[in-house]
């Protein structure tokens, strides 16, 4: 329980560098629970797992998401290499949260807050 005397049910996502904080409900991916809130999230595959753009380091909490599964596996070292495997890095459309009131801390260059302009240019 807070301090308040709410029971903290939903894991909590904090994203760097944009320094934003994010819940996730039972089994949301990461880049699932930022989108949901309305953050722009890079990905090119639509969170199939399958490009690798929606990469991001895992800071803390990498516990309370779920393993990495094959196809997580796979498609990370098709396109970065076995080395991949040593870091934290996970593939944030395919990492679910898997434990209530967990923080979790992710690091991904990118990500925008909803309403925020994007580099690109009209014209
Ligand atoms: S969005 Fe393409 S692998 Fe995650």
């Amino acid at each position: 329980m807070c301090q308040h005397g709410k029971i903290w049910a939903m894991a909590r996502i904090f994203i760097l560098p944009l320094d934003v904080e994010v819940e996730a409900g039972d089994d949301a991916t990461v880049m699932g629970a930022a989108q949901a809130h309305g953050y722009y999230w890079p990905t090119t595959c639509g969170g199939e797992g399958r490009c690798t753009t929606c990469a991001c380091e895992v800071v803390e909490g990498a516990a309370a998401l779920t393993p990495m599964g094959r196809g997580e596996q796979r498609t990370l070292v098709a396109e970065r290499g076995a080395g991949v495997l040593a870091t934290s890095v996970r593939l944030a459309c395919q990492a679910r949260v898997r434990v209530r009131g967990a923080s979790i801390i992710v690091r991904k260059a990118g990500v925008r807050a909803p309403g925020q302009a994007s580099c690109r240019t009209s014209g």
